[in-house]
């Protein structure tokens, strides 16, 4: 090989390295993706284990649902909400028993059931709030540890999924159902949605 066909495959080789480097920057510039501060949505991981509470996740103790309401499974909710059925009753009009009647909970001043008497903690947690999506959420992924001293004799729901379904539901059970929250701010006005439009608004 003459010095001349050296050179020339010793470009070759530069040329490619130069390329691939110039690339790879280039691509970095116009790729870059910043990380949202909060995600569009979040993946629950399938478990088999079915409700055994040992698998609980890592990091945030229980996930936002507020991205999953609209899409959310009623069906199922309705499913899950057997299990309240013990000691709550959800119809219009139903009577308290074990736990407070539920119709119509979802943004209802927290411990307002006329005639039940609650514990002192959720009095006192509840004072001057209402049930809204996150607060419920919170509370059916863990009462106990939501709400320390509640007197709901409940586990919990720790399926984000199933937890978003049961809401869901909780929300449907009202003559005139609170809109859904909107993907980011939490919307205090109940009032706007006078027909049952549901909205099945697209959220990214
Ligand atoms: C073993 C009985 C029991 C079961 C099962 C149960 N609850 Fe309760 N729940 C209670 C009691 C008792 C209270 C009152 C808590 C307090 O005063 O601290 C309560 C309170 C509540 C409240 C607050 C109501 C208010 O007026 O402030 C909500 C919401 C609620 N339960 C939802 C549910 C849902 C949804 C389920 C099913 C997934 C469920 N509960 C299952 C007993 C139960």
């Amino acid at each position: 090989m003459d010095s001349f066909e050296f050179n020339k495959i010793a470009m070759a080789i530069l040329g490619t390295v130069f390329l691939v480097m110039s690339l790879t920057f280039l691509s970095d510039g116009i790729f870059h993706s910043s990380i949202p501060a909060t995600p569009g949505y979040l993946v629950e991981a399938e478990d088999d284990h079915s409700d055994g509470a040992s698998d609980a996740p890592t990091g945030p103790a229980y996930e936002p649902i507020d991205a999953l309401l609209a899409s959310a499974d009623l069906a199922a909710g309705q499913k899950a909400a057997k299990k309240c059925l013990a000691c709550h009753v959800f119809e219009d009009g139903g009577k308290n028993k074990v736990g407070p009647a539920l119709y119509d909970i979802v943004n209802r001043p927290m411990g307002a059931a006329d005639g039940f008497s609650y514990s002192a903690a959720l009095k006192a947690y509840g004072d001057g709030k209402t049930w809204t999506f996150d607060e419920l959420n919170g509370f059916l992924w863990n009462p106990k540890k939501y709400l320390k001293g509640t007197a709901m004799g409940f586990a919990g729901v720790k399926k984000t999924e199933a937890r978003a379904a049961l809401v869901a539901y909780l929300r449907s059970l009202s003559a005139n159902p609170v809109p859904l929250p909107a993907s980011e701010s939490e919307t205090a006005s109940e009032a706007e949605a006078e027909t049952d439009s549901e909205t099945t608004s697209e959220s990214n």
